[in-house]
């Protein structure tokens, strides 16, 4: 689905916004910090579906070996054939981030984006990521920071529908046992320290989505197909019932946005914590 169709009244993380913030300027970023030289190793923890391998291959640097490990399998497939469809050659592997199958000093740089939100024990991962990066390497770990979204509605109902979206999203990805840890982004330079890594830079990027006039019936079958699948998949009957209330609130606000017209606006805007280090 492209990234404008979705948003966050159908998402507790903003990570749909992900394929707006890999745009040049973040690509630049990268290739700055990581600073690719010929034959380097570089190594994409949680590589997802290779965005960043296809990105940085496109540099061209000669002879650049880059790896990306993921802990879903399916992922790592769909990365290996976007590679291979864009004639590039990167090592792919299924592994955990904080279990890393290389031997020490493997990489000449270490990256992830978006990944130690998602896993347990933040400060094993870094700890590994030191391990297998050559002293004097980069390691850039970067990470949306959720707890610091913002969301307005011109209309009443919009509001309240944002704050229902965090909480019906918020409580089905609980009742998962889904593990999201919003604010890892800024606690990442201290991490870094205490696991050998010297904290260089941080870099914020914003990332933003906003609507002007009323949005298109499209837009409102969208969100509400994402929460009807949501309440589908919903385990719990609490949650199902929170999900109800949201499509309700849903409604209302698609109503009210109409009645608004050409001067309805939407605003939803995240960051992205970039954390720059090097080992020591
Ligand atoms: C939001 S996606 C980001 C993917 C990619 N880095 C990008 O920017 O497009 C997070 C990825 O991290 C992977 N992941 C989550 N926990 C992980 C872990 N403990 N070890 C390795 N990968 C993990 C997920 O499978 C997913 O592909």
């Amino acid at each position: 689905m492209p990234a404008a169709s979705i948003d966050a009244l159908t998402s507790p993380t903003l990570k749909h916004l992900r394929e707006r913030w890999w745009n040049d300027d973040f690509t630049e970023f990268l290739t700055e910090t990581l600073r690719p030289r010929p034959g380097n190793r570089i190594l994409d923890v949680g590589c997802g579906e290779g965005i960043a391998e296809v990105r940085l291959g496109r540099l061209q640097v000669s002879q650049l070996r880059l790896f990306g490990v993921d802990l879903m399998i399916e992922r790592v497939m769909v990365a290996r054939h976007e590679t291979a469809a864009h004639n590039q050659r990167v090592g792919f592997a299924c592994a955990e981030a904080s279990r890393l199958p290389f031997c020490d000093n493997a990489f000449d740089s270490t990256f992830c984006v978006a990944v130690l939100q998602h896993v347990g024990d933040v400060a094993a991962a870094v700890r590994e990521f030191a391990r297998v990066t050559s002293p004097g390497g980069r390691i850039v770990a970067v990470e949306p920071d959720n707890s610091a979204r913002y969301a307005y509605s011109a209309t009443p109902a919009g509001l309240r529908a944002f704050e229902m979206s965090a909480r019906f999203f918020g409580a089905l990805a609980a009742s998962r046992g889904d593990l999201i840890d919003a604010k890892v982004g800024p606690r990442l330079p201290a991490l870094f320290a205490r696991c050998g890594i010297e904290p260089l830079d941080v870099r914020l990027f914003p990332v933003s989505q906003t609507r002007l006039g009323v949005p298109s019936e499209d837009v409102w079958k969208r969100r509400r197909a994402v929460v009807e699948q949501a309440i589908d998949e919903a385990q719990a009957d609490a949650v199902r019932a929170l999900g109800q209330e949201y499509l309700d609130l849903l409604t209302a606000y698609a109503t009210e946005a109409r009645a608004a017209g050409p001067s309805f606006v939407e605003i939803q805007n995240t960051m992205l914590f970039a954390t720059v280090g090097q080992k020591t």
